[in-house]
């Protein structure tokens, strides 16, 4: 795929959007799901939220979500999959580009789930910022590809941060917060076409003291 690094991340996003089909898996993240589960239902705010499954599932768990996208798009298919599961009322959807803003607020959970970009996004930036505003006790959960599935749109020769990298590249005070997780994990996954293949995902969860 041949893709503009420079392009405007809307413009990318929104005529990727077009193209896609608005169904979805009906199923959150295997890592969100994993390291959420288990915690007390509060504020979350989704970076990237896409088609909108993590934030149903968030919303189904009780959560009240901020879920955001630079794609309006990619939010009506979320905000219909809200609606179709009877949750639009604990999700408010925020289009935003990253780079340029983020919503107001204190959250209890960040999650931001291959919030990844093939056009130039200082992603480091934009977490360190939305980190900020996570309550004490709050999650702050990040999962990036840690491998290239054939159908990625990864050049052939992307060589991937390990956890540690991917976890000091936030430059994040780290007497601030307690680590729960700076690992790889191994999943099958599905490509859009349907393909199937065995991806890592590179997963920081961090809890704020
Ligand atoms: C790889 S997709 C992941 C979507 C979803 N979180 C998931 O796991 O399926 C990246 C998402 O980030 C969004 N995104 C990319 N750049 C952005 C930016 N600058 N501001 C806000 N959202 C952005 C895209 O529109 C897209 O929905």
């Amino acid at each position: 795929m041949n893709i503009d690094p420079k392009m405007d991340p809307r413009k990318f996003w929104q005529e990727t959007y077009e193209k896609a089909s608005p169904q979805t898996s009906g199923k959150p993240s295997a890592i969100l799901e994993r390291f959420v589960k288990d915690r007390t239902a509060g504020c979350a705010l989704e970076l990237g939220c896409g088609k909108g499954d993590d934030a149903v599932w968030l919303a189904k768990q009780g959560w009240t979500v901020t879920a955001v996208d630079v794609s309006e798009t990619a939010l009506g298919y979320a905000r219909a999959n809200a609606e179709r599961n009877g949750v639009e009322h604990q999700i408010t959807f925020e289009a935003h580009d990253l780079t340029k803003s983020l919503p107001d607020g204190v959250f209890d959970l960040v999650s931001a789930q291959f919030l990844q970009s093939p056009v130039e996004f200082p992603r480091e930036a934009v977490l360190n910022r939305a980190a900020a505003m996570i309550a004490k006790g709050g999650l702050l959960l990040v999962t990036t590809h840690g491998s290239r599935p054939s159908w990625s749109w990864a050049p052939e020769d992307t060589v991937f941060p390990t956890p540690q990298e991917a976890l000091y590249a936030l430059t994040l005070d780290h007497t601030r917060w307690r680590q729960i997780a700076v690992d790889n994990f191994e999943r099958m996954a599905t490509g859009p076409k349907g393909e199937k293949g065995s991806v890592i995902d590179t997963v920081i969860a961090l809890e704020r003291l």
